[in-house]
């Protein structure tokens, strides 16, 4: 075994002190100013986040939570509405749902791509479906072109949610800019992160932009004139100072991650268990590295824990059989692929820096607790 002991889930601190010099002037210069909320740094951000997913508009929230709350508040989303969502996702995909008073419907997932199964959409279409939330979960581009085509037969609207999944791509498009509206976190552990947290909202349309933007600053159209009931959800600049110099990178972050991957995939081949596919006419953007081990995934984690491994387990239990939603009345075995893979994964550390030293002990260990 290599001599690398404690091998972190994840560690912020190479790429911090990278930034640090830089990030700490745009913040004296923000200071020296004094305009810390939706200023130069968040407009600027915004404008660059644009032209990155290509689309028209991007609007700066307070979080990725916030960002599906006021995309689906802004396309008229409430009380009588359902919303198919994927139950292998993190929480606030379906609170977001919730919140706004509308039902989450769970449709199954795929069992490669972790992402919601475009066949098992269709079948959970009623006369009150008003939108589909896709999850590109891990960093996996959800299967974009079949679930348009479900939203325009049924003329439903499309909120991607792409907390996990910033720079993934289908052809020739980026994630968040295929659905009516694209939510991005900022929250510290994603692919673009920040220190502290912060979301983004994409879209093509005029209508959603305008009304996202009142929504997100107390429903003003002007200081201190209100024409609806907002909230406060900004950016501020120190976060946009940030995540512009972490956005001037983020190509360099993104082959980090997948060459993590590519070296992950390669030594765990002969392995029994499952290492993400890529997805056939796209890229994944490796938010997390999901391994499926059928078989012995528990002593896997008993091995990782003894072994000072980090590791997660995204996710353990369906959203669809949490107690939060025993009023929807999902029965264990309703979902099987997504309960399958509540039993079957774990999550390998992954960060762009990550040292091949770390790579090869994970693998190390797995080999050995696998063998
Ligand atoms: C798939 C998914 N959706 C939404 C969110 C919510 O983002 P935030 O934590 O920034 O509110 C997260 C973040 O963990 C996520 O992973």
């Amino acid at each position: 075994m290599s001599e690398v002991k404690a091998v972190p889930f994840l560690d912020l601190s190479t790429q911090f002190r990278e930034l640090e010099a830089e990030w700490l002037d745009m913040i004296r210069a923000t200071g020296a100013k004094g305009s810390f909320i939706l200023g130069p740094n968040v407009t600027a951000f915004e404008q660059e986040f644009a032209h990155y997913v290509g689309v028209k508009h991007a609007i700066a929230v307070a979080n990725g939570t916030d960002s599906l709350i006021l995309s689906l508040r802004a396309l008229g989303l409430g009380p009588g509405d359902e919303v198919i969502t994927s139950p292998f996702t993190f929480f606030a995909s379906s609170e977001a749902i919730d919140v706004v008073g509308a039902k989450p419907v769970f449709a199954d997932i795929e069992p490669d791509s972790f992402c919601l199964d475009p066949k098992d959409v269709r079948t959970r279409v009623t006369p009150k479906t008003r939108a589909i939330l896709p999850v590109h979960i891990f960093g996996y581009p959800a299967a974009m072109d079949e679930i348009m085509a479900i939203a325009r037969e049924h003329k439903l609207a499309v909120v991607e949610d792409c907390a996990q999944a910033f720079g993934a791509s289908i052809g020739d498009r980026v994630v968040g800019s295929m659905g009516d509206t694209g939510s991005f976190s900022f929250y510290p552990t994603k692919v673009l992160g920040c220190y502290g947290d912060g979301g983004m909202i994409t879209t093509n349309r005029d209508d959603l932009n305008d009304h996202i933007r009142r929504l997100r600053n107390h429903g003003a159209v002007r200081p201190f004139i209100h024409v609806e009931i907002g909230c406060n959800s900004r950016l501020d600049e120190v976060q946009a100072a940030l995540l512009r110099l972490k956005l001037r990178v983020i190509q360099r972050d993104l082959d980090g991650r997948r060459g993590v991957a590519a070296a992950y995939t390669q030594q765990l081949a002969s392995l029994p268990l499952t290492t993400p596919s890529l997805p056939a006419n796209g890229t994944h953007a490796f938010n997390l590295f999901t391994v499926r081990i059928p078989d012995r995934r528990d002593a896997v984690r008993e091995a990782f824990a003894a072994q000072q491994i980090g590791f997660s387990q995204c996710y353990p239990q369906g959203l669809h059989l949490q107690d939060v939603y025993r009023r929807l009345g999902y029965a264990p075995g309703s979902l099987p692929v997504c309960e399958s893979a509540t039993t079957e994964t774990l999550s390998l550390p992954i960060y762009p820096t990550l040292p091949p030293a770390h790579i090869d002990r994970v693998c190390a260990v797995l080999r050995h607790a696998l063998a």
